[in-house]
């Protein structure tokens, strides 16, 4: 979304394609919301996330998605402000389409976006995937003793049973 002073605020869709058929769009109209919140509830790091908040999430956030010619396929969330800072997460290409490259190309896709350029900083988490993300020049923390979290890993959980 670009936008400027007293002027109309036009959603500009930025979108790659393959010759295959496979497609990496931003557009957050093109999401399927079952297929992202089904992946995310079952993840490791949001297991059991409510429907609501992966929406609220959606429409806050620079989204991509990764779509066969079936159909959804793969997504990740960028929070950012589109100029100095961003935060990737919810990263996941389905089960059955994993292991063939798309994860690799969906990530590339979403590196070249026009508003993630020239950031100060861009910070992500991960349990296992640092080798993937190390291929785009993402390191361990220089200085993590600077960064500080509030953390609360079952806040999903006590949302649930409310
Ligand atoms: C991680 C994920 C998005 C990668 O997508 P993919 O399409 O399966 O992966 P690709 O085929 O594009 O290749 C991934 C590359 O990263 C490497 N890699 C490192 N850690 C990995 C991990 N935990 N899972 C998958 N690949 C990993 C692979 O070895 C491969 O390296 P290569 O350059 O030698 O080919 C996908 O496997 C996935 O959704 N995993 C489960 C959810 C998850 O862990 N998400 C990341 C949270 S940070």
């Amino acid at each position: 979304m670009h936008s400027q002073p007293g002027s109309m605020t036009l959603a500009r869709t930025y979108e790659v394609r393959r010759d295959d058929g496979f497609v990496a769009s931003d557009d957050p109209g093109r999401l399927d919301l079952d297929v992202v919140h089904g992946y995310l509830a079952r993840s490791y790091w949001s297991a059991g996330i409510p429907r609501e908040t992966v929406e609220r999430a959606v429409r806050n956030s620079l989204v991509f998605g990764l779509y066969s010619p079936e159909g959804q396929v793969g997504y990740a969330r960028v929070v950012t402000d589109r100029a100095s800072f961003a935060y990737l997460c919810d990263v996941f290409v389905l089960e059955s389409w994993q292991g063939r490259g798309l994860g690799k190309w969906m990530l590339e896709a979403l590196l070249a976006h026009p508003d993630l350029q020239g950031l100060r900083r861009f910070l992500l988490a991960t349990r296992d995937a640092h080798s993937l993300y190390a291929q785009y020049g993402f390191q361990p923390l220089g200085a993590p003793a600077r960064f500080m979290e509030r953390h609360d890993p079952n806040v999903y959980q006590s949302q649930a049973v409310r």
